[in-house]
């Protein structure tokens, strides 16, 4: 598809009105990503093996690297959600991602596994349908540009 086309299929409204609930508390909801990721992938859960393993959410808002790495996810995908407006710099920024990533021996495959995590992230915000698939959708574009 190319990494311009997936940009097309992003629906902006849906993400920035979900964005602004998840940004309303970006260290809660960024420990919950990545904890749901966690149960929901192990092999994500190995590749962030620096970062511990807690067993809760107010374990892991006291665990300074978790939540370090949360704000990293948070702050990825602020800037993506930042730049809806601009295919030109969101292009740019999907880039920088898939090539963080490829640099951790991740496949696009690997990346899309967050869609389901944050697919439940969004249900318990009671996100609706169009929402998730706009998320998918976003998700899409970085893999996109990691499989070029
Ligand atoms: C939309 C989803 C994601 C975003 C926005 C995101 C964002 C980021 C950012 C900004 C960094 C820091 C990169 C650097 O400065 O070099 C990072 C590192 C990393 N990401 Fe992601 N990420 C996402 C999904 C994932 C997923 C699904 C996995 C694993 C399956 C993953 C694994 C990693 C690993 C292992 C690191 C390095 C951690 C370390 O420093 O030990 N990421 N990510």
């Amino acid at each position: 598809m190319g990494v311009a086309d997936a940009i097309k299929k992003v629906d902006a409204k849906q993400i920035t009105s979900t964005w602004a609930i998840l940004e309303s508390d970006k260290p809660g909801n960024g420990v919950e990503l990545m904890l749901q990721l966690f149960k929901d992938d192990a092999t994500a859960k190995g590749k962030f093996g620096r970062l511990g393993d807690p067993a809760n959410k107010d374990e892991a808002l006291k665990n300074s690297k978790f939540v370090g790495q949360s704000a990293m996810l948070m702050g990825g995908l602020q800037v993506l959600v930042e730049n809806l407006g601009n295919p030109l710099v969101l292009e740019a920024c999907a880039r920088n991602l898939a090539v963080k990533h490829i640099a951790r021996n991740m496949t696009a495959e690997d990346f899309g596994r967050i869609c389901g995590s944050l697919d439940k992230i969004l249900d318990a915000k009671n996100a609706g349908a169009d929402a998730k698939a706009a998320w998918r959708n976003l998700v899409a574009v970085v893999q996109e540009a990691m499989r070029e």
